[in-house]
């Protein structure tokens, strides 16, 4: 049994359907089910015994105590965050709080729980197997120049937005929790998300939605910042090789290779989408394309050196971008209710229309 936190938001569902796919190994699966959790994330696991969905919040002491203490899980990995910068730049309270002050709450109550697990054990939980997985970011790296090399682990932390600075404030917990109190920790940097069940305020899923319903397809500044994409499920595959090989207090990178300025992803998915679904006047998406107000702050370069997942556990991604965007795109393309659902907050309604029950799947 793990215990998974954010598991009905973009990366933390996708990754509780690869977890229960490939371990079999049962999950409780605990978020706040803010805007960005969606039960529709997870509306095929409906009746699963393996998945165990909890409403609440990581900063819950008493709750989070009372799960670790019933469902005695071998692992932690935390997933649940405020995610997106534009919503950290125009209001950072929440970012503070939950991935601050809510990663400090529960970190205290899993050094609590892992305290009290027995030494070493032939079956179940024990203090030396135990692990906390912290997802976070290649942002708190701050931005690079043209340049410079990628982000490797020993790069000082320079975050430049709220976001930013709020997961590397949680990522200096995990650490010190290591270190004084010796919790057996793992800590990823990845780059920059996309595939399945991505909240539509994220660039790509952003772009296609805004293509599909004829919108302008807003581009920051002039275009040329330059993000390190990675499919999402090559990040679920990675944090898995973590958590079973990684070695306690290290930190691992994350990413595909792969830099793209944002303005040829657009493009990309442009051109994806006039071959696998044509405008109805014959003419292509890029006429779409509009420039806007830059993001305040905004980083220009994140590129990810992901030689040491690489070397020491053997992890590579699967997918090219190439391979990666056209699956993407055709889930999108499939998935319209979905979109509609999570954009409209009509989401619930949905999830009951398809399976007949408002409570689920709690
Ligand atoms: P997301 O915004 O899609 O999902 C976040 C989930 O956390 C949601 O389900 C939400 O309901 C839940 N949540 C928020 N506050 C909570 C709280 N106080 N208690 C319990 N649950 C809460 O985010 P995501 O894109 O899936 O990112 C997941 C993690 O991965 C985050 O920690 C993020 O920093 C990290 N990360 C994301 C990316 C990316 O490209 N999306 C890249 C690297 C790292
Ligand atoms: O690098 C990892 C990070 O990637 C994660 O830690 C964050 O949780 C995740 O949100 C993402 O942050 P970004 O700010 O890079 O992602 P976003 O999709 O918001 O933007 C990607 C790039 O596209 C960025 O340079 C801003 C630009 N952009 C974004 C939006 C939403 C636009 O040009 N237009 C837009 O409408």
């Amino acid at each position: 049994m793990i215990l998974v936190t954010g598991g009905a938001g973009f990366i933390g569902a996708n990754f509780v359907h690869s977890w229960l796919e490939r371990t079999g190994e049962a999950l409780v699966n605990l978020d706040k089910l803010t805007y960005a959790g969606n039960l529709a994330n997870l509306a095929a696991l409906r009746g699963d015994v393996r998945h165990v969905f909890v409403q609440g919040e990581i900063g819950d002491r008493e709750r989070v105590g009372a799960l670790l203490d019933t469902y005695r899980p071998r692992a932690v990995i935390h997933f649940a965050a405020e995610s997106h910068v534009d919503r950290s730049i125009s209001g950072p309270g929440e970012f503070i709080q939950t991935n601050v002050v809510g990663t400090f709450h529960l970190l205290e109550r899993v050094r609590d729980y892992w305290s009290r697990l027995p030494e070493t054990a032939a079956e179940g939980p024990n203090r030396q197997d135990f692990r906390f997985l912290q997802v976070s970011t290649d942002e708190v790296f701050g931005t690079l120049s043209p340049t410079d090399p990628p982000f490797a682990e020993s790069n000082p932390f320079l975050p430049n937005s709220p976001y930013a600075a709020s997961k590397a404030a949680s990522d200096h917990l995990i650490r010190a929790w290591h270190h004084t109190f010796d919790l057996p920790v793992l800590t990823t940097h990845c780059s920059n998300n996309y595939g399945p069940y991505q909240f539509p305020e994220k660039l790509i899923p952003l772009i296609i939605h805004n293509a599909l319903a004829g919108k302008p397809l807003p581009i920051y500044g002039d275009g040329l910042q330059v993000r390190d994409w990675l499919y999402v499920e090559d990040h679920c595959q990675a944090i898995m090789r973590v958590l079973e090989a990684g070695q306690k207090g290290e930190t691992y990178n994350i990413g595909g290779w792969n830099e793209q300025p944002n303005m040829d992803v657009v493009r990309i998915i442009c051109s994806v989408l006039d071959r696998l679904h044509p405008r109805a006047d014959g003419r292509g998406y890029a006429e779409q394309i509009t420039f806007v107000k830059d993001r305040p702050g905004h980083d220009r370069r994140y590129a990810i050196d992901a030689g040491k997942i690489e070397r020491m556990l053997g992890w590579k991604p699967a997918e090219t971008f190439d391979s990666g965007i056209l699956k993407t795109v055709r889930w999108y393309l499939d998935h319209a209710e979905w979109v509609h659902g999570v954009t409209s907050g009509a989401y619930r309604q949905w999830v009951q229309r398809q399976y007949g029950d408002a409570s689920f799947p709690v």
